[in-house]
């Protein structure tokens, strides 16, 4: 059994984990940045002096949480890309600089197939073939897996990612920042079918997402309806374009699923923790005898485990980065 330290700094969370070969997590510390709150986004310079500042703390407490010594590491682990440029050097230099000083190997991950792999904490024997359905703040693709580095990618947005649909919308409503996690709460005990907001390209050949018609249909809708009228409505409103938004990822990705005979899908990515995108995967998986996995709810968000146990892998074939790594800011589900 081996034994990782991993980093994750590619956005506005710093995130040290230890974790071991068997996807067992000693510990997952994440500090996230409060600072870009006021912003109502992130704001890129802040977010990688953030990093600079928290990361040696947070690796000294992961650390004592784990209850291990520089000396129980086999092996570092550091996201190199999708993200902000800026921050994931943050990791990747930190990360390189401990691999030199301890002599240990580094292995560089790709975030996208980090938040894939957090599926495997709860469930260490899943391996593909799989469909997977990747949903972030930057993300929104559909990935047919037959080998864990032979995929295609089958489905993508052609515009906003569902994260960032979902924290367009709550900014438009006043809500805080990230608004997914905000209007999943105020969608509790509202009425999905208050308002019918568009679902994009429909039709049941193409995979594609789209999120920036719907995006507008809600402003617009707001502009028509006064704050009074928004205030009372506030869980109806949320309800339906939470709907909306789960509407388009799960008829995608059931369509997919149908058309091409996926037995498994795995869901992946800060959406996952989405409690009606969980719900409605979940019966309609049921009804076609589809398994379905997502993440631990602690593993949906960015998080260094997912980091660490993309890494097992990588590992095991020694698949090591020389101490020339760079970050790099390349889109989407990579086999790096
Ligand atoms: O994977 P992630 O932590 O960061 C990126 O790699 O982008 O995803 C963050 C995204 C944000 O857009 C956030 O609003 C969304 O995930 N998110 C949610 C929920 N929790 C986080 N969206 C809907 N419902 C949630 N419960
Ligand atoms: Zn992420």
């Amino acid at each position: 059994m081996i034994k990782i330290l991993a980093f994750e700094t590619s956005c506005d969370d710093t995130s040290v984990a230890f974790i071991d070969s068997n996807y067992k997590v000693y510990s997952n510390l994440i500090s996230s940045q409060i600072t870009h709150q006021d912003f109502g986004g992130v704001v890129p310079e802040l977010a990688s002096r953030m990093h600079m500042k928290n990361i040696m703390k947070l690796t000294q407490m992961a650390m004592n949480k784990a209850k291990v010594t520089f000396n129980d590491i086999d092996a570092i682990a550091v996201s190199v890309n999708p993200g902000l440029i800026g921050a994931l050097l943050v990791g990747v230099s930190f990360a390189k600089s401990l691999a030199y000083s301890l002599n240990k190997p580094l292995i560089a991950v790709n975030h996208m197939l980090g938040h894939i792999y957090a599926n495997k904490i709860r469930n260490p024997e899943l391996d593909p073939p799989y469909l997977a359905l990747v949903v972030s703040g930057g993300h929104t693709e559909l990935v047919d897996f037959r080998a864990i580095d032979d995929f295609d990618i089958v489905g993508k947005t052609r515009d906003d990612a569902a994260g960032e649909a979902f924290d367009k919308v709550a900014k438009l409503l006043g809500l805080g920042y990230p608004g997914g996690p905000q209007i999943d709460s105020t969608a509790k005990g509202g009425d999905p079918h208050f308002v019918d907001f568009p679902r994009a390209m429909k039709q049941k050949d193409n995979f594609d997402f789209s999120f920036s018609g719907f995006k507008t249909a809600v402003r617009n809708y707001l502009l028509a309806h006064d704050i009074e009228f928004q205030r009372k409505h506030i869980a109806d409103i949320t309800a339906s374009v939470q709907k909306a938004i789960v509407d388009s990822l799960v008829s995608k990705t059931i369509n997919y699923a149908k058309k091409h005979g996926s037995k498994v899908i795995i869901v992946a990515g800060g959406v996952s923790a989405n409690s009606l995108l969980r719900q409605e995967i979940k019966e309609q998986t049921r009804k076609l005898g589809i398994e379905v996995y997502f993440p631990p709810l602690e593993y949906c968000m960015d998080n260094a485990a997912m980091i660490g146990a993309a890494a097992v892998e990588k590992y095991e074939r020694r698949e090591f980065a020389d101490l020339s790594l760079n970050a790099f800011s390349t889109k989407g589900v990579r086999f790096i």
